[in-house]
């Protein structure tokens, strides 16, 4: 641990630590285009400035590691003028976009220069032009004018993905980013680089001029896209006379899990929650009253009891799975999980994983089987067959079922009319929730969309049914759930905040 004075405050700082990390996770600002924590310095912006004492020049902090006893100035009259002067160099050929600038409202660019520019500009010739809207392909827009050249996508597509894609070509102030010739910006991270560019110039061909930023709100969530469970922001908006939607997922930071980053496909997985949603109940192909249909439902379970069979889905929460398994219990009634949601292609040695569902790990821990030969072999004395959370009936038909079968979904599915009883339940985002992922880390995805497409949570249903009072995930946890092995030592409260691994003793 060392001291270093900032600003005329003394701050604790760990030793050998990059002065820029120390300064802004002490809330000092430090405006800087071309450094990343995940990427490294590159010293190429000179935005980050300061003024270290014993030292004839101001400093890069984004080059200069910390040394006890070091005493910082990063407001003084020099440093305001050295920022001025940057952005003043930046801004020469930055055209004057912001009005319809995707980025406004979450760009360094504008920050920076209500923060630390408000010069008046002395350009009066005329700015060099690029040129404005360059397919890179993945989804990504490239404005060539916008572009400071921090390189930060280019320092992600050699350093993070290796796939080599984007450089920078021509000299002085010609350069601009692009692809190599013939080659396309394509790999399964790409949209990452649209969050990296701390200016307009990447933008996301599936978001652009479709909300400004700041109507948008976040909520935090678990992607459910596979098992490795990144964490991510869920940026919705209701608009005047619509139903609440989700414009777009980003990475939200977690060291334990996915770092800076998500994959494409999760990022973009946010259209099922618009998407062919299921939006009636139906009993025997026939809407129904959303409150008869869970009636019904109830006793229907009731009247099969060992006869009936829930198939339950390891997109469930681990409360949910909890509840369910209590529901089977209470009722008589027979539990499975199998499910065959695996991509043998989708995995790779960065985030994504070949298992394309969050909680599998849950239902293995609290002891639900799962194989193909068990629900073969359920399926052979059963009436009754209720799917949750999913609709392949197609799956259990070719199994050889053909009993009752009833439906509680979030998506839409064909050959409606042939079932018996079919309820919408709210979608991953309108319901919270905790998962296990492939590295037994347990998350809590908190987000909770209210839509108007009438639908119900599973908690809500299981409650109906059991009549304990017991409805939020906090009860469950509270009913009984932590007292599981594989919980012990670990509070909902911390899951809460944290991802926390689970140890198995
Ligand atoms: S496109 Fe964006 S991320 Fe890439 S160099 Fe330019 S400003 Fe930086
Ligand atoms: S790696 Fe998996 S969990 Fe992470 S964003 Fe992609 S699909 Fe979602
Ligand atoms: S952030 Fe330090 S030089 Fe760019």
């Amino acid at each position: 641990m060392a001291i270093i004075t900032v600003d005329g405050r003394e701050i604790n700082v760990k030793d050998d630590a990059l002065l820029i990390d120390e300064l802004l996770a002490n809330d000092v600002s430090v405006p800087h285009f071309c450094y990343h924590p995940a990427l490294g310095k590159d010293g190429n912006c000179r935005m980050c400035m300061v003024e270290i004492e014993g030292q004839k020049r101001p400093q890069i902090a984004c080059d200069t590691p910390v040394k006890d006893g070091m005493i910082i100035r990063t407001q003084s009259e020099n440093i305001a003028r050295v920022k001025r002067q940057m952005l003043e160099l930046e801004l020469v050929n930055h055209p004057i976009d912001c009005p319809i600038c995707d980025q406004a409202g979450e760009c360094s660019l504008q920050n920076f220069y209500m923060e630390a520019g408000l010069y008046d500009s002395r350009v009066d010739i005329a700015k060099n032009k690029k040129q404005k809207h360059v397919d890179l392909g993945a989804n990504v827009i490239l404005d060539q004018e916008r572009c400071v050249l921090c390189t930060r996508c280019v320092r992600f597509t050699s350093n993070i993905t290796k796939t080599h894609e984007l450089g920078v070509v021509v000299r002085n102030d010609h350069s601009f980013i692009s692809t190599f010739p013939g080659i396309k910006l394509s790999n399964p991270y790409a949209m990452n680089v649209i969050d990296l560019c701390p200016v307009g110039a990447l933008t996301s061909k599936d978001f652009r001029f479709t909300q400004r930023v700041w109507f948008l709100k976040p909520q935090e969530a678990i992607c459910d896209g596979c098992s490795r469970g990144c964490s991510l922001l869920v940026d919705h908006n209701r608009e005047k006379y619509k139903d609440d939607l989700i414009y777009r997922y980003r990475p939200k930071h977690n060291d334990a899990v996915n770092g800076y980053f998500i994959c494409d496909y999760g990022r973009l997985n946010y259209k099922k929650e618009n998407d062919n949603r299921l939006k009636f109940a139906y009993i025997r192909g026939m809407e129904s009253e959303f409150e008869y249909a869970t009636l019904k439902l109830e006793r229907l379970l009731k009247r099969y009891n060992s006869k009936a069979l829930l198939l339950i889905s390891p997109t469930l929460s681990l409360e949910e799975i909890y509840r369910l398994k209590k529901l089977s219990q209470k009722l008589d009634l027979d539990i499975n999980s199998f499910d065959e949601n695996f991509d043998e292609s989708f995995g790779d040695d960065m985030l994504r994983q070949n298992d394309k569902t969050p909680n599998r790990r849950a239902i293995e821990l609290q002891g639900i089987e799962s194989s193909k030969e068990d629900l073969q072999k359920k399926l052979k004395d059963k009436d009754f067959v209720l799917l949750i959370n999913r609709a392949d009936v197609d799956m259990i038909k070719d199994l050889g079922y053909d009993g009752s079968i009833g439906v509680l979904s979030s998506s839409d599915f064909l050959h409606k009319d042939k079932l018996d009883i079919i309820i919408p339940v709210a979608s991953h985002t309108q319901r919270d929730g905790t998962f296990i992922n492939c590295d037994d880390f347990i998350q809590y995805s908190k987000c909770q969309i209210k839509r108007d497409i009438e639908s119900i949570k599973i908690l809500d249903l299981v409650e109906g049914i059991l009549n304990d009072g017991v409805s939020t995930c906090e009860a469950v946890w509270d009913s009984g759930l932590k007292e599981e092995n594989f919980l012990k030592d670990i509070n909902f409260n911390d899951v809460r905040f944290n991802s926390i691994k689970i140890e198995l003793k």
